[in-house]
This record gives structure tokens, sequence and C-alpha cells, in this order.
């Protein structure tokens, strides 16, 4: 049988169009123009509307098609509103990619009550309106929906309540989906990137290199990812490669999910 979307083909997404939410830098920007550089057109969408612009430019300077368009995940409308524009200039939606978050190290007996909603309504809530917005939008059979969520949504850690809790959220919201969308040939998966260098996750969370540290040596691969890594496992999720895949919540982690492996606890490091 031969692959549509044979993800170890040069181009091999060109003709597909591809919507990220959240791509004004980071990670899903990285994601963006991953696709972008393997022939997609992709639109991309997120708050503020300096830095989408700034975002967008990046990928038309580079010589790929693309729509930047500022929306708040938030607002049903205005991302239904970018799905319908991104239908009449690129055609129905191949692949959508739902990243869109907000976070910030917090104790939940200080937490109000408004930042634990905030972070559930951008998170949980958004990524539940940009998936449910595309749904008449898509390129049926064979479209591919992909959420972001992160190791905390399986996995409790401190601080953290408003984030995990709605990245939980997301990973039963990309269970059910698959299940009710699969009959229709759509497939719904979710990536759990652990720490990835460079981003904004990081910048909040591991804040000084002391940390940073301590955090890699915890890690069973030793060191942060890349943003590059992400995106290699979306358009790996998004490819025909992966077409029996629905449902899944993958691991690009560097083994964060696995637990401490620093071997601490047993004074007695793993060997190297
Ligand atoms: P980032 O650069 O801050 O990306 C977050 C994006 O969400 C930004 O483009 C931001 O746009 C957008 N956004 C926030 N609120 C929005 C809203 N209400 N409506 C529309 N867009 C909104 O962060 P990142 O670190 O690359 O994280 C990207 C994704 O990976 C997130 O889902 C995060 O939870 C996940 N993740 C990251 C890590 C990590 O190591 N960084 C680890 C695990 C999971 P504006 O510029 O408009 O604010
Ligand atoms: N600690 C505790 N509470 C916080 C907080 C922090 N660091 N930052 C914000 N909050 C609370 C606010 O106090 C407010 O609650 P209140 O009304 O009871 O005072 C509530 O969260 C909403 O804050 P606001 O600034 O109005 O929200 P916003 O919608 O403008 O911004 C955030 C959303 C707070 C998530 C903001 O950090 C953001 O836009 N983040 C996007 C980028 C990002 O987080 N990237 C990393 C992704 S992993």
């Amino acid at each position: 049988m031969t692959l549509q979307q044979n993800l170890f083909a040069p181009q091999a997404f060109a003709g597909k169009v591809v919507l990220v939410a959240g791509a004004s830098g980071g990670i899903n920007l990285g994601i963006a123009q991953h696709f972008a550089r393997a022939g997609a057109k992709v639109t991309i969408l997120s708050r503020n509307p300096d830095r989408i612009a700034a975002a967008a430019r990046s990928i038309a300077d580079a010589g790929h098609a693309v729509l930047g368009r500022s929306a708040d995940v938030r607002d049903f409308d205005a991302i239904d509103a970018v799905f319908k524009e991104t239908v009449e200039t690129f055609g129905p939606v191949d692949i959508v990619v739902s990243g869109a978050a907000g976070n910030f190290h917090a104790a939940a007996a200080n937490l109000s009550p408004n930042g634990f909603k905030t972070v559930i309504d951008i998170d949980l809530i958004g990524t539940f309106n940009v998936l449910r917005a595309s749904f008449a939008h898509l390129n049926k059979p064979g479209a591919s929906l992909i959420s972001i969520t992160a190791p905390g949504g399986t996995h409790p850690s401190l601080f953290q309540v408003h984030a995990n809790a709605a990245k939980a959220g997301i990973n039963m919201l990309t269970k059910c989906l698959a299940m009710e969308w699969g009959p229709a040939g759509v497939r719904v998966n979710a990536i759990s990137p652990g720490p990835i260098a460079g981003t904004e996750g990081m910048a909040r969370l591991a804040a000084s290199p002391e940390r940073e540290q301590w955090l890699k040596s915890r890690l069973a691969l030793r060191d942060y990812g890349t943003v590059r890594d992400v995106a290699d496992t979306a358009l790996f999720l998004a490819s025909d490669n992966a077409k029996y895949i629905t449902g899944a919540i993958i691991d690009c982690d560097g083994g964060s999910g696995l637990g401490d492996a620093s071997g601490d606890a047993l004074q007695q490091p793993p060997p190297r």
C-alpha cells in the first residue's frame, strides 16, 4: 500500500493545509515552521497581534504560504472565523495543532480562583474550542488533530494544580474525540513534551541555571529536548506513517514521565 503522506518523502506535506493555535513563538511556532518547510500551507493564530504578525513574517520570509491571525482561544467565534478564512484561502484543513497555553508557578493555597480558571480557560477550554471549531472545516476522511499536553497531565507535581488539571483534561478530551471522530476518518492524538530548551515554558518553570541543572540530573536522558524534537513528533503523528494511531498521548520528554532517574534516593547513580 502506498502512503499518501509519507513522512520520509521530500516535501511530504505539499498541498496540505495546517492550522496551529498558540503559535506566536516557542514549540508551536517551531511545529508550524517545520510543516511549512515540508511543503504545507499554514495558518498560525495566537492572542497578541504583534507577536503573531512577527511569527507569520518568519514563515513568509522563508518563502512559504502563511496566514497569521490574532484570536483568543477562549473565544469560539473568533477561532471559527480563522478556520473559515483558512478554508477560503487555502482549502479544507488537513492538520490541526492546538497548543495555546498559559502557565506560572503558584502554590494552590495562594492561587486565586480566577488564576486557576484562567489557565483552565486557555488550556482546556481553548483546546476544546480549537478542535471543536475545526471539525466543520476538516478535509475528511484523513484529517489529523494534535493537542499539546504535558507530563503533568498524568503525573502530579508541586505548584502546578492549575496547569496539571488543565492538561489532564486535555488528555481525556483527546481520547474522547478520537473515539467520536474516528468513524469520520479523523485521528486525534496528543504530544506530551518534556522540558524543551529555549522556551517560555522553561523560562517560567526553571528560571535559574541551578534549577535547570537539577532538572536535567533527574531526567533519564539527562538533557532538555529541542523544539525540533517536538516538531518531528508532530510531523510523524500527522503523516500517513501514523495512520493507525489515534487517541494516543505520545511522550517526547527525555523520560520525564518515567520519574526521577537520578538515583539520589538509592545513593547510587545509574551507570554511565
Ligand atoms: P509559549 O511560547 O508561551 O507558547 C504559548 C502560546 O500560546 C503563545 O503563542 C501564546 O500567544 C499563546 N496563547 C496564550 N494564551 C492564548 C490565548 N488565550 N489565545 C490564543 N493564544 C494564546 O510556550 P511554550 O513553552 O513554547 O509552550 C507551548 C506548548 O507546549 C504549551 O501548550 C505548553 O503547555 C506545552 N509544553 C511546553 C513545555 C516546555 O518545555 N516549554 C513542556 C511541556 C508542555 P501570545 O503570544 O499571543 O500570548
Ligand atoms: N501567580 C499566581 N496567580 C497569577 C499569576 C502568577 N504568576 N499570574 C497571573 N495570575 C492570576 C492573576 O492574579 C489573575 O487572578 P486575579 O484576577 O484573581 O488576580 C488571573 O491569574 C488572570 O491573570 P491575567 O494576567 O488577567 O490573565 P491573562 O489572561 O492576561 O494572562 C496568563 C494569562 C496569566 C496565563 C499569562 O501568564 C499568559 O498570558 N501566559 C501566556 C504565555 C505562557 O504562559 N507561556 C508558557 C506556556 S507553558
